[in-house]
Order: C-alpha cells, then sequence, then structure tokens
C-alpha cells in the first residue's frame, strides 16, 4: 500500500464529505437557502454564497442549512460548516442507472440530507415514501416540499423530517407566502402537526425579507426555505442579515 494521498484526498486533506453538514441535525428556527440552478449560484459563487450563510451562522448564532447546486455538493460541504443538503435525490438504489442520484452518494458527499420533491422537480408518491425511508435508514433527513394543506397532511403521515409548504405559483415573485397567503402556513403547521407532532414545518416562496420570517414564524412555521431573494441579491450578506433579524 502506498502512502500516497488518494485523488480525493488531495482535494481537501482530509478527503470528501468532512463539513459539517455530515449526520447533523438542523435546529430550528431556520433559514433553508435553495441555490436553485441559477448561474448566480454556480461554481465559484456557490462556494461564495455558501461561505456567506456559514459566515451569518457564526456571526449571529442563527441556524442557517444550503443547498448547493448538485455539481457542488460534496465540495461545499467538505468546506463549510453548515447543514449543506441536496436538492434532488431518486428512488433508485445504486446501481445501473444514468444521471440519477442516490442517497447513497449525498451521504458519501457528506449533505445532512435532501430535499424531495421540489415543485420544480416533482417525484411520486411511492418514490417519496421509499426515499422518506430509506433517507431515514442512512441516518439523513428529509425535507418534503408540498403544494398546499392537503398534500402536507398526506405527506406528513410518511413521517419525513421536515415539511415545506410552498405554493407554486409564488415561486420566485418576491411576494412572501407569510404575507400573501398566511392561512396556508398556519394550516398547514396545523394539520402537520396534528398527524406527527415532532414535524419540521418550513414554508417557501417569496420569501426575501426579515419581516417575511417573522411573519412565517408567527404563524408557527419553524422556519424558511428560499432561493431567489438570496442568490439573485445584489449584496447577499445584508439580505441574509436582515433574513435572521426575523428569526429573533
Ligand atoms: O426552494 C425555495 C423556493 O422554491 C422558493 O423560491 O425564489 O421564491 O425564494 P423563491
Amino acid at each position: 500500500m502506498s502512502n500516497e494521498m488518494t485523488a480525493l484526498e488531495e482535494i481537501t486533506e482530509e478527503g470528501l464529505g468532512i463539513g459539517g453538514g455530515i449526520g447533523a441535525k438542523i435546529e430550528t428556527p431556520v433559514i433553508v437557502l435553495n441555490e436553485k440552478a441559477y448561474a448566480e449560484s454556480k461554481g465559484e459563487k456557490g462556494f461564495e454564497l455558501a461561505e456567506i450563510c456559514e459566515e451569518v451562522a457564526d456571526e449571529t448564532g442563527a441556524n442557517i442549512a444550503i443547498c448547493p447546486q448538485q455539481a457542488e455538493l460534496a465540495l461545499i460541504a467538505s468546506v463549510v460548516n453548515i447543514p449543506c443538503f441536496a436538492q434532488h435525490v431518486d428512488a433508485v438504489e445504486p446501481g445501473s442507472h444514468t444521471g440519477f442520484t442516490t442517497l447513497e452518494s449525498v451521504k458519501d458527499a457528506g449533505a445532512a440530507g435532501s430535499l424531495v420533491n421540489h415543485s420544480e422537480h416533482r417525484l411520486k408518491i411511492a418514490d417519496i415514501e421509499y426515499i422518506i425511508k430509506k433517507a431515514a435508514s442512512l441516518d439523513l433527513l428529509t425535507i418534503v416540499c408540498t403544494n398546499n394543506i392537503a398534500v402536507s397532511r398526506a405527506v406528513a403521515e410518511l413521517k419525513p423530517y421536515a415539511i415545506a409548504v410552498e405554493p407554486p405559483e409564488l415561486i420566485g415573485t418576491g411576494q412572501a407566502v407569510s404575507k400573501v397567503d398566511p392561512g396556508i402556513v398556519e394550516n398547514t403547521v396545523k394539520e402537520v402537526k396534528e398527524v406527527d407532532a415532532e414535524s419540521i414545518v418550513l414554508c417557501g416562496a417569496g420569501v426575501t425579507n426579515g419581516e417575511d420570517v417573522r411573519a412565517a414564524i408567527a404563524l408557527g412555521a419553524d422556519g424558511v426555505l428560499l432561493a431567489s431573494g438570496v442568490v439573485k441579491a445584489v449584496d447577499p450578506k445584508a439580505v441574509l442579515l436582515d433574513l435572521v433579524s426575523g428569526l429573533r
């Protein structure tokens, strides 16, 4: 056996997937930033956003998690000490599948878990159940996205780690769900916690400032899931600091 480091080990001193994400639970209230596939969050820019999230979390004590672009998940999870989530996983076992992402690879990448069923990447209910169960067996967290109260309640029956209710029509609009449609947040919290008191409930779509976050928390949400308000901001750190102010 040679003492030489493997190519993976050379990328970081200790190897891939050794960041803060591994096996981490998310503390609440929490802000979860989804980098999506925006040009403003790819490559180096995605790293910068992750570092800004880490900085703001360190400086303020706020709980912040990030969903890097899939191509950078392992590298970002290796360098930041906040929980990292995949944006999507597929309901497949390791094997002969092309272009799919397994839960096993997400775990090795150092992620704390994965978003599931985002409205921009919907899954069949049977696949959602498969992913929730398999993720739990691998000690990975699932944040399952839903589009309304009834679907949130149905998904709660599957016992995911967290549910994020996001009305699709508000995504990317800057019109916060917590302001424009407070009923969906309040009633999702009520219905989900009735099914599973332990489940974390987030809300998202259009969240851009501290007021939106404050409104979400006042409605009973455990945090927010957001993207464009930070990813496309001229000064993402200032926006994050404002968002964090709404957690208190
Ligand atoms: O995953 C977060 C999301 O769909 C909300 O997007 O841009 O409205 O914050 P945005």
